[in-house]
């Protein structure tokens, strides 16, 4: 049974100053830049033709365009570089300029000269480029509870985007992951529904200014609509745990835990909505026309376009056993289906706008069109879908007649700027939790003869990023791009009284005044992540062991994706930092390891001590049961 259309509800909006304040939110109908234009809208849709309807509503992955040409002859809408789609010619600023640019220019020979939106993951800072500055994972920056913070990165974020010319990013990711197990829980900025209405809309805001037609804005995208953190967990070895499974829950839970994010960032003015890969009950969200015409368009109020996920309509019709066309995908595993036009007729009747297709545009193209003539998609729906797509690029003031849509040379000089990689490093400050301080070892003391700084992720800038970092799934190592380790900051900052040593120089922690093991997660995105067991790695419990044996202050430091267990380190260890996925600026870490701030991180999700208590969550264990609960932090 379906539920009567949603009673305004109150949702909690936090200001900068962390207070809370009530604000009636119901039907949160997109803000009035959505649908300024749509008279003219109406009479450009009325201009076009079927074919290139449905080129506006398609969008390839930049590495399957098979000929450049494609672009204008299909009069393609958008394009994506999706995770590890990096030019051709190479990683850095420049290549993403060029490549961009020599994109938009075939879109503009078109007879109509529609711009495409051009779409990428940055989903913290601008993280398939080189050079560009890395945030805290989303996790870290729930932790901050600071909707301004939040908003700041997410502005540095947009401006670094319009350095490449691109104005679209799918983020923020508004999931309530509710088990840790799942792989893209640091998506998510905490398991709490009202910080992440909160924070999710900051990052619109963030993202988007003002006026999406300010230059230095760029396009957000809610995602997963919806539940994509509420699936249940299954022990199937082999196959993901967690991600893009199905929640099971009724629809009251539905919308009380995981449809919170959405009418905030609607109503911060978000211009897209992803669905999520992911099923409510049984039924994939990418098809339901109940989720996303019903309550996301009209209950809701969308305005903006509804994006779909990876190659997600795929997966909405089984493929016919020993059909040969039926084969693996893409890195997530999808699948393609021999029926492939049942699946465009189910996902765009159930309100997709624009389809990431990825790589079979060109039959998508053509399928979409003969739906259309056969009737099975009316041109009602095509019309609405162009119109939605549309609206964000009058929005994004791309469809002015003198509209400059080369990339913003001036924001190239700020690109990776000091000035981006200080409100990083305060954004790294602020996401800290300090779990625990035994005979106040925390701050480090200036008048310490010697350091040491030991643990796999001392000095991997890689493991302090995670995944989405440079590659889809992260490297461990030195990532190409710049940026400063936990050990450079600690050497950076100590004072020239305090040696800093490390065992990477053969040097051990004996006689030190201090020892500072960091240890955590190697990255991963997505199902890649998906774990039964939490534990530290043997390597990294060896690691405190070693440090303990040397009878002086343990510090440990956690870089991780979401909380480990812990088990003997929590009691050996006399001091507890978790830094979660803290990206370039290992200053901040250094600043509150020092003093030079003081950690003020609350945990974003509550931390368990032992895999067995999994799924773990705020209101579904006893306080006390948790090591640490949702919301704890110490300061100094
Ligand atoms: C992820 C999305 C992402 C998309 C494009 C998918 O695999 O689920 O979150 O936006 O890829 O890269």
């Amino acid at each position: 049974m379906k539920f009567p259309i949603r009673p305004r509800h109150a949702i909690r909006i936090l200001t900068a100053a962390g207070a809370a304040l009530l604000t009636t939110n119901g039907f949160a109908a997109s803000p009035a830049w959505l649908t300024a234009n749509d008279k003219e809208i109406k009479a450009l849709v009325g201009r076009m033709t079927l074919e290139e309807k449905a080129g506006q509503m398609t969008q390839p992955n930049i590495l399957a365009i098979k000929d450049a040409s494609d672009i204008e002859n299909l009069f393609l809408g958008s394009i994506l570089s999706g995770g590890s789609s990096d030019p051709k010619t190479g990683n850095a600023l420049k290549d993403w300029v060029e490549l961009y640019e020599s994109c938009q220019k075939r879109a503009l020979k078109t007879r109509l000269a529609i711009p495409l939106l051009y779409g990428v993951d940055a989903v913290h800072g601008h993280n398939n480029v080189l050079g560009a500055v890395i945030f805290p994972h989303n996790i870290g920056l729930g932790c901050t509870r600071n909707p301004e913070i939040v908003a700041r990165a997410a502005e540095v974020t947009a401006k670094e985007l319009r350095a490449t010319g691109i104005q679209w990013t799918f983020a923020p990711c508004v999931a309530v992951p509710r088990d840790i197990r799942w792989g893209r829980t640091y998506e998510g900025f905490s398991e709490d529904p009202s910080w992440v209405a909160s924070l999710g809309a900051a990052a619109v805001r963030g993202l988007q200014g003002n006026s999406l037609s300010d230059p230095a804005a760029a396009l957000g995208c809610g995602k997963h609509f919806i539940a994509d953190g509420g699936t249940a967990y299954q022990g199937v070895p082999g196959k993901a745990l967690l991600d893009q499974g199905d929640a099971r829950m009724d629809e009251a839970t539905l919308r009380a835990i995981h449809m919170t994010g959405y009418p905030a960032a609607i109503d911060a003015g978000v211009g897209t909505i992803m669905p999520s890969f992911s099923s409510w009950n049984g039924e994939k969200c990418s098809g339901s026309k109940y989720l996303l015409t019903d309550i996301l368009k009209k209950e809701l109020g969308f305005e903006g376009f509804v994006i779909s996920d990876y190659n997600a309509i795929d997966q909405l019709v089984a493929p016919v056993k020993g059909d040969r066309s039926a084969e693996s995908n893409n890195a997530s595993g999808q699948v393609k289906t021999a029926n492939y036009k049942k699946c465009i007729e189910i996902s765009i009747n159930a309100g997709i706008d624009m389809v990431m297709v990825t790589d079979r545009y060109r039959d998508f193209v053509t399928l979409l069109a003969e739906l259309v003539r056969e009737d099975k998609i009316p041109m009602s729906r095509v019309d609405d879908a162009v119109t939605r797509i549309l609206r964000t690029k009058f929005a994004l003031g791309m469809m002015k007649k003198d509209a400059d849509l080369m990339a913003n040379s001036a924001l190239q000089n700020e690109f990776g700027s000091e000035a981006h990689r200080a409100i990083a490093r305060d954004a790294v400050r602020q996401s800290l939790v300090l779990l625990k301080n035994e005979g106040k070892v925390l701050p480090l003391s200036r008048q310490a003869k010697r350091i040491h700084v030991t643990g796999r992720g001392a000095d991997d800038l890689g493991m302090q990023c995670g995944g989405w970092t440079i590659d889809w799934q992260g490297k461990t190592g030195e990532v190409t791009t710049g940026g400063t380790t936990i050990l450079k900051a600690l050497v950076d900052a100590a004072g020239k009284d305090t040696a800093i040593t490390t065992s990477r120089d053969h040097q051990d922690a004996k006689g030190a005044d201090a020892v500072i093991v960091v240890v955590g997660e190697n990255p991963y995105a997505e199902a890649k992540g998906d774990r039964a067991d939490l534990g530290l790695t043997a390597e990294d419990s060896a690691s405190i062991s070693e440090a303990k044996a040397a009878g002086i202050p343990v510090v440990v430091v956690v870089l991780s994706g979401r909380p480990l267990v812990l088990g003997s380190v929590a009691a050996e260890a006399d001091a507890i930092l978790a830094a979660w996925l803290p990206g370039t600026e290992g200053q901040g870490v250094a600043d509150v390891l020092f003093g030079d701030a003081k950690p003020t991180g609350k945990l974003s999700f509550a931390w368990p001590r032992s895999m067995d208590q999994l799924p773990l969550g705020n209101d579904r264990v006893k306080p006390g049961d948790s090591l640490y609960p949702l919301g704890f932090g110490l300061g100094y």
